[in-house]
This record gives C-alpha cells, structure tokens and sequence, in this order.
C-alpha cells in the first residue's frame, strides 16, 4: 500500500451492486426516450463507463439509447472561491437544444460544480434536466440554499476526502477500483 492509500470506504463489489441498481432505475426512467448524458470530466469516467452498461444491460430486452457527451468544470481557488469554471465543446448547444439531459459527475461536495454545468445546460436549452452523482457526501457546512441536490446519488459517504474509482488526490489514483480515505486527511 501506498502511504497516501487509506481505509477502503466503498470495496469494489459493493460499487458493482449500485451501479446495476442505478442502471435499472435509468433504464425505468428514461424507456424509449433519447438522452444526452453530460460527464463532468475527469472524475465521472470509470463510473460512467460502468454506469451506461449497466444501464443498457438493465434496458433489455429494450435498448437504451445516448448520446454521451463531456464537460470539464474547474475550481477558482483563492481570490474567487466558489467560482467554478465550465468549459464546454464546440456545437453542444446543436446537439442538446430540445432533448432530455443527464448530468454526471463524481461527487457532490458544495454542489457548485453540479450547479454551474447544470445552469449551462439549461441555457443551452436542454428539454428537460436530470442529475446523478456517484458520491454524496453528509457536510458539516451547511450546502448554499441555491444548490439543488441530485435527482440519483450513488453513495451517501462522511464528510471527508476520498479517492480512487475517478476521483484524485492531486492527479493521482483516479485508477483505483474502490473508493478509499485519503490518508492523513480528515
Ligand atoms: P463541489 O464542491 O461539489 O463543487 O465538488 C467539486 C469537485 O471537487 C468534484 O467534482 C471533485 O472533482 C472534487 N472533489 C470534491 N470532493 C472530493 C473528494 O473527496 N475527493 C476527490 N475530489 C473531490
Ligand atoms: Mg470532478
């Protein structure tokens, strides 16, 4: 094990098991509807790859159809706290104007990541907005009353800084297969 490795909070199996369960609940809310899904990149993508199996496995004998598309949100820190950064591809707005959206992303800390591509998306005109996060975590502080929580949460965990499954700690262990505590960390 790695010193930064700690405690394994979310072993892969039990990541599995809700992954299948929320690919049924997608697949009973969106039969015969078109989607688009958008990731928030980088976080969401070992979760979204199983997720949008899972969905389709739990579509059949049907078949769930999206498209998948991906964002990238970054944090100002220091003089602008709070302020997070979308960017966005070139032509998105062609591609979701008119259609229902899925919001993706890793974890819903503050929630101002989710909020702030969410406001995109409704600009772009999105039909009708959904979001689901794999990880939720209880805060100590108090979300801000405009942040609005997901429609789907995978994993209600503490309030502490976790990774692996996506997730990093300054660029690294995203490729981890569970969910572990940063070690030396809250
Ligand atoms: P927000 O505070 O809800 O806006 O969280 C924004 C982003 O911070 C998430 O999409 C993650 O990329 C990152 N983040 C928040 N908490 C953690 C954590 O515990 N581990 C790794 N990344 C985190
Ligand atoms: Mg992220």
């Amino acid at each position: 094990m790695h010193e930064e490795v700690g405690e394994v909070l979310i072993p892969a199996h039990r990541i599995a098991d809700r992954v299948r369960e929320l690919g049924r609940l997608l697949a009973d809310a969106y039969t015969d509807r078109e989607v688009v899904v958008v990731a928030i990149m980088k976080g969401c993508v070992l979760f979204l790859a199983d997720l949008v199996r899972a969905w389709s496995e739990a579509s059949q004998p049907r078949l769930a159809i999206l498209d998948l598309e991906f964002v990238s949100a970054q944090s100002y820190e220091g003089t602008r706290p709070g302020e997070v950064r979308v960017t966005l591809p070139g032509g998105l707005k062609a591609r979701l104007a008119g259609r229902p959206v899925l919001v993706v992303d890793d974890i819903f800390d503050t929630g101002r990541t989710l909020a702030a591509v969410c406001r995109h998306v409704e600009r772009l005109g999105a039909a009708e907005l959904k979001t689901l996060v794999m990880l939720a975590k209880r805060r100590a502080v108090p979300r801000e009353p405009s942040i609005p929580r997901p429609d789907w949460v995978g994993f209600e965990i503490e309030d502490r800084f976790v990774i692996g499954y996506g997730l990093d700690y300054r660029g690294r262990w995203r490729n981890l297969p569970y969910v572990a505590a940063l070690r030396g960390k809250p």
